[in-house]
């Protein structure tokens, strides 16, 4: 296990009814940004719980964030915010959401020209941001206890992150049953999202860290345990519970303790949202088997691991090909024909895109442009 800094301010406000702990937790005289997306907020009943909680501030709504969040948008947003010079920021809705309100909340204090430059330095020169708080209707990304943001910039087709600690939310509340009018498809992805979170900081090299690794596939076995539950059109507390909560600890820094980590999926499958549209989730499905396949030599004793304890498997291949059928049987995708998109093109544009940015990703640091398009066209 190599050194490592544990640190995660978030504070996470959990169960039924827990909405309107946020009253307690927005000063009174704070100027408040109420960000939300495309309405789900207001069909649900998320929408008046919040308001009510923040009654008695002075609150400007921005709606309209998207799906994989525009800069744009965002920048918008930022306008509306120093023209009513608010001062805390309440994300309403999912990862995009919440995404959105990291990068308002940096760029409305940023010193520099450009706020792209936010996105092109992966956050190293964000010195301050606005307060920010969180309630998650939508358990997937793990934003509402998290440093990170990805932010995708309609104009030149580009899908960017940042990280600093300034955007950690103060506190995110997480009630279960905002979950409730989730489209299947979205639970599906939030899985999906979840599951790939956890392998990304675990499907590397045995590094000497068992608590790490039963940590991991803990999450991922719980996962697996609940998915059905989870996806049932009859929502089941106890099920959107758990995935909740197994979606904030895939990707709150606990897991990733000193131990090496992987994100080429990620990598790989933002560029896919970039050019051909699809959910962040289903990108992941195509690209991790791929992934895994490709490197199966660096990865073998983790797979094996991971197969024999998660899915009773023995043995790397059966690994992979028992993660590919969990996936089929929440109804998800693994292959690019199955959304009609050409291998050959997308590994094309991917290699094009990483050779201009010298990418390089992986545990080792050696899936670059040439790799990457050798993974894209093994998932055709
Ligand atoms: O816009 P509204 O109307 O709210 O509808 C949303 C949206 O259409 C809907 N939705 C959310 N909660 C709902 C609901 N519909 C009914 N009932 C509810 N309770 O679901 C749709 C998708 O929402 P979105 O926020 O886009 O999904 P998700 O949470 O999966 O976020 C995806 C974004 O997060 C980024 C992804 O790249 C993508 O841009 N990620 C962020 C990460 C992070 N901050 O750490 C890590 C991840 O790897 C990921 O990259
Ligand atoms: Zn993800």
């Amino acid at each position: 296990m190599e050194n490592f800094i544990f640190h995660n301010p978030t504070e996470i406000i959990f169960g039924r009814g827990t909405i309107p702990g946020i009253s307690s937790r927005v000063d009174r005289k704070s100027r408040v940004l109420l960000l939300y997306g495309g309405g789900s907020i207001k069909k649900n009943g998320v929408y008046e719980q919040v308001r009510k909680a923040l009654s008695g501030r002075r609150v400007v709504e921005f709606p309209g964030v998207e799906a994989n969040p525009r800069y744009e948008t965002c920048l918008q947003a930022v306008k509306l915010l120093k023209k009513e010079k608010l001062s805390f920021i309440l994300a309403a809705g999912g990862g995009s959401v919440l995404d959105a309100a990291k990068f308002i909340a940096a760029a409305a204090l940023f010193k520099g020209k450009d706020p792209w430059d936010i996105l092109r330095t992966s956050g190293s020169n964000v010195r301050s941001a606005l307060p920010i708080g969180a309630v998650l209707t939508l358990p997937a990304t793990g934003s509402e206890a998290n440093s990170n943001s990805v932010i995708s910039r309609e104009a030149t087709k580009e899908k960017l992150h940042f990280s600093s600690p300034w955007v950690y939310p103060r506190f995110s509340v997480l009630d279960p049953e905002t979950t409730y009018s989730l489209p299947v498809k979205q639970v599906r992805n939030g899985i999906v999202d979840s599951f790939a979170h956890v392998m990304e900081q675990y499907m590397t090299f045995p590094a000497g860290a068992p608590l790490q690794d039963r940590f991991a596939e803990g999450i991922v076995q719980t996962l697996v345990e609940i998915a059905p539950r989870a996806m049932d059109r009859k929502p089941d507390y106890h099920s959107r519970a758990s995935l909740m909560w197994c979606s904030t600890l895939a990707l709150n820094n606990l897991i990733g303790c000193g131990v090496p980590q992987d994100w080429a999926t990620h990598m790989i499958g933002h560029e896919l949202t970039a050019f051909y549209g699809l959910d962040h989730a289903e990108t992941l499905a195509i690209l991790m088997p791929g992934v895994w396949k490709f490197k199966l030599k660096t990865k073998k004793a983790k797979l094996g691991q991971f197969g024999e304890r998660v899915f009773g498997v023995k043995g790397a291949n059966a690994a992979i090909k028992a993660t590919e059928e969990f996936f089929h049987s929440i109804g998800m995708p693994t292959r690019l024909s199955d959304y009609r998109i050409s291998a050959d093109e997308a590994a094309e544009r991917i290699r094009a895109r990483f050779t201009e940015r010298k990418a390089a990703f992986g545990e080792h640091g050696d899936i670059g442009p040439g790799e990457a398009a050798k993974i894209i066209l093994s998932r055709r």
